[in-house]
């Protein structure tokens, strides 16, 4: 099955009402504490594995959509126009094109994201997010968030956890047209958790996670045990969330991201995201450790980390990392 064939299912059948006016949606990031890395199928975007996230609350992105008849598309990120021959404008065409109601239709789209783009701090999941809950409105489909979630998958993947807030599960599933494989919250509530988003270097990516997880896959020899690690380390993650143990919790996630970038460290051409600041604040971490402070990290396809900390030991990090940006994920709205 194809992406067009898969929409079909799940969408109600066309003609669709389509207003003019716009329709606005927000959808937050998440960071992965289990990664997404690798696809069983890529046309779908089927994972490998499951993965399981944390959501940055209020970061995110605020997107707003109209559809017009007779006009060209036009793509406004954070207040600049896109241009319509670069990578990042074809693949947000090429998904739009997948809902466009006919070839004389236009969609006009403007996003705000309160992440930076590309420097793997998730501006794709929350951005494909926002776009899949603007279409459900402009197009009055009426979507449950589990069709919704399918959906924005096949934007990118880890778009299919930026639906919700707090822990979220992208279960793999097994069906091989992916209708299992969506995300889900879970239940669990942790107000004292602390994310620190340390912007170490706010450059695009050195190559996109895209292609970097099909080199990772095909070439690593670590890749074989990916899987299995995935298995144990998510299991590890949700018996520490049901027993609230913070230690257990982050190191399984730090030793998660460590062996992700491993596998992609072995690839064949070697896929690299530290840079010295990366490695430098590592070993910061791993030093406040072992002055016995409760301090870990997680890092996606970027070069920057996420720190995860308790609330109670925010006054002391922030005077060793004074430019970090504390995210509550459990903050009351
Ligand atoms: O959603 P994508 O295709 O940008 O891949 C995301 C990959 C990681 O951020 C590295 C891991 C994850 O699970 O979010």
């Amino acid at each position: 099955m194809d992406k067009q064939t898969l929409i079909k299912q799940l969408l109600p059948s066309q003609p669709w009402d389509c207003t003019e006016d716009a329709v606005t949606a927000f959808a937050c990031s998440n960071i992965a504490l289990v990664k997404y890395w690798g696809k069983r199928q890529k046309e779908l975007n089927l994972p490998v594995t499951s993965s399981l996230s944390i959501s940055l609350q209020d970061r995110g992105s605020q997107t707003s959509l109209r559809c017009q008849l007779g006009s060209d598309d036009l793509y406004v990120v954070n207040g600049y126009t896109l241009d319509v021959s670069s990578a990042f404008a074809r693949r947000v065409k090429a998904f739009l094109d997948l809902f466009r109601p006919s070839h004389e239709h236009g969609f006009y789209l403007e996003t705000d994201n309160s992440v930076p783009l590309a420097a793997g701090l998730a501006s794709s999941a929350s951005g494909y997010a926002a776009l899949v809950l603007a279409l459900n409105e402009l197009f009055q489909w009426q979507l449950d968030k589990k069709s919704l979630s399918i959906i924005a998958r096949m934007g990118s993947g880890s778009a299919s956890r930026s639906l919700w807030h707090g822990f979220v599960e992208w279960h793999r599933g097994n069906d091989e047209y992916g209708l299992d494989s969506y995300a889900a919250p879970l239940s669990h509530v942790w107000p004292e958790l602390r994310l620190g988003l340390l912007l170490l270097n706010t450059g695009v990516k050195a190559i996109p996670s895209r292609q970097a997880m099909s080199i990772t896959q095909v070439t690593s020899p670590f890749y074989s045990s990916w899987p299995t690690l995935v298995e144990k380390d998510l299991t590890t993650l949700k018996q520490a969330l049901d027993e609230k143990d913070f230690n257990l919790m982050a190191s399984t996630a730090e030793a998660n991201a460590l062996a992700m970038h491993a596998c992609m460290h072995a690839a064949r051409p070697p896929i690299n995201y530290w840079l010295p600041e990366t490695l430098a604040t590592m070993q910061q971490v791993w030093q406040l450790r072992d002055q016995g402070m409760h301090v870990y990290f997680t890092q996606d396809a970027g070069p920057n980390l996420k720190l995860l900390f308790l609330h109670s030991d925010e006054p002391i990090l922030r005077q060793y990392f004074p430019e970090m940006q504390v995210v509550v994920p459990f903050a009351k709205v």
